[in-house]
C-alpha cells in the first residue's frame, strides 16, 4: 500500500481533524469480481485494520447516486446495492471496525456537492478523462450527472473531512480535482478542508479475461470470485494468455501473460510458475488450472459468507442503517461550517 505524499498534520485551522481519516466510495456494480478485490476492496480492508489499531477512522460508500448517472433501472440499482453491501462484508469489511454506508442515505451529500459546484470551474470537469469517455460510450445519455460527477466525489470525500482515499490508478484524474475543488473553497471561504491524498493498491489496473481490457462487468470480462467454483473454472480456462504461445512446446511470456500476472496474488511460489512458463515446462492450461483452484480455494470463507448474507435482507438493511446514523454527526457538523462560512446561515 503506498500513499501518494504525506498528509499534511492539521494544525492550520481549528476546523481540521487531528487524526487521518480514510474514505472511499465504491459503484453498486452487484456482485464483486476479481479486479473489485484486488483493485479496491483489499486495500479497503488493510485500511480498515490499520485504522482500527493506530486510531482513525474508515469510511466506505457505496455510491448509488453516482450510479444514477448510468443506471436507470429501479430494481436493479436497489439489488446490485445489496450485492455490493454483502460482498463487502463476505471479504473482510467489519461494521464494527469501519462505518460502511449506501450514500444516499445521507443526502446532505448533494447540497455539498451543489455548494462546490460553485466553486468549480466548468473547464475543469469538460476535461475529465471519464467524462470525455461516456461521451464515446452514452452517446445517447451525456446527461448532467455525468459532468458533475467528480464534484459529488470531491463532496463525498470532504464531507467526513477525509484526507486517505484508497483508490485505483483509474480514479487519479477524480481525485486531483478533488484536490483543486478543495483548494479552491478554502482559498475562497477559509482553511476548511483537508486535501484528500490517494492510498494506491499493489494491483492497481486488473485485466479482464479478454487480456486486454480492465475487468469490468459492463465489458463481459469478469472472474466472479464469489460464484460457484464451476463458473469460476470455466471463466479462468477461457481467459487469453500469451498470444504468440502457439505450441505447447513454444516458450512463454509471463511478462504479458494475465494468468502468470494473477499468479502474483496468489501464492509466493509465482516466480517458480512463471520459470516454467518461460521453459515450456508447463503449458497455459496447467496454469490456468492452479490459478482457478487457487481463486476458489481462497474466496470459498467469503463465497460462504456472501451467501448467508444475501439470503438475510433485514440484517443487511440493519447494518447499512446503522453505518448511516454513526456517520450523521460528522455530516452535519461539517455542513453546519460550511453554510455558515457560505453565508447562508
Ligand atoms: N468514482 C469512483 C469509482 O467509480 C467511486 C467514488 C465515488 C469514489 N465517490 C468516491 C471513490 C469518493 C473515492 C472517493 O470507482
Amino acid at each position: 500500500m503506498t500513499i501518494d505524499a504525506a498528509p499534511k498534520p492539521a494544525t492550520r485551522a481549528s476546523s481540521l481533524p487531528a487524526q487521518p481519516r480514510a474514505f472511499s466510495g465504491i459503484q453498486p456494480s452487484g456482485v464483486t469480481h476479481l479486479g473489485n478485490d484486488l483493485g479496491a476492496i483489499r486495500n479497503y480492508v488493510a485500511l480498515q485494520n490499520r485504522g482500527a489499531a493506530e486510531g482513525f477512522e474508515t469510511i466506505y460508500c457505496i455510491v448509488d447516486y453516482h450510479a444514477l448517472t448510468s443506471v436507470h433501472d429501479p430494481d436493479r440499482l436497489r439489488r446490485q446495492t445489496l450485492e455490493m453491501a454483502a460482498s463487502l462484508i463476505a471479504l473482510g469489511l467489519d461494521p464494527d471496525k469501519c462505518m460502511l454506508f449506501v450514500q444516499s442515505h445521507r443526502p446532505e451529500v448533494t447540497e455539498l456537492c451543489w455548494l462546490l459546484n460553485t466553486v468549480t470551474p466548468v473547464g475543469w470537469l469538460q476535461r475529465t478523462p471519464t467524462y470525455k469517455e461516456k461521451r464515446q460510450t452514452q452517446p445517447e445519455d451525456v446527461n448532467h450527472g455525468l459532468l458533475t460527477y467528480p464534484v459529488l466525489q470531491a463532496a463525498d470525500i470532504v464531507i467526513y473531512k477525509a484526507s486517505l482515499v484508497p483508490i485505483g490508478k483509474d480514479q487519479a484524474p477524480h481525485l486531483e480535482l478533488s484536490r483543486e475543488i478543495v483548494r479552491a473553497f478554502n482559498a475562497r471561504y477559509g482553511e476548511t478542508f483537508p486535501e484528500p491524498h490517494a492510498v494506491y493498491t499493489e494491483a492497481p489496473v486488473v485485466l479482464g479475461t479478454d487480456g486486454v481490457r480492465k475487468m469490468s462487468k459492463s465489458v463481459g470480462n469478469t472472474i466472479d470470485i464469489l460464484a460457484e467454483p464451476d463458473v469460476i473454472r470455466k471463466q479462468i480456462m477461457s481467459m487469453v494468455t500469451d498470444t504468440q504461445r502457439i505450441l505447447r512446446s513454444d516458450p512463454g511470456r509471463p511478462e504479458v501473460c494475465n494468468v502468470c500476472q494473477m499468479h502474483r496474488h496468489f501464492g509466493d511460489d509465482y516466480e517458480e510458475i512463471w520459470d516454467g512458463e518461460r521453459t515450456a515446462r508447463t503449458g497455459c492450461v496447467d496454469t490456468k488450472k492452479l490459478l482457478a483452484q487457487r481463486i476458489i480455494d481462497h474466496y470459498a470463507p467469503a463465497r460462504e459468507a456472501y451467501r448467508e448474507l444475501i439470503a438475510d435482507p433485514v440484517r443487511l438493511h440493519r447494518i447499512l442503517d446503522e453505518g448511516a446514523e454513526r456517520i450523521r454527526p460528522i455530516a452535519e457538523a461539517t455542513m453546519a461550517e460550511v453554510r455558515e462560512r457560505m453565508g447562508l446561515r
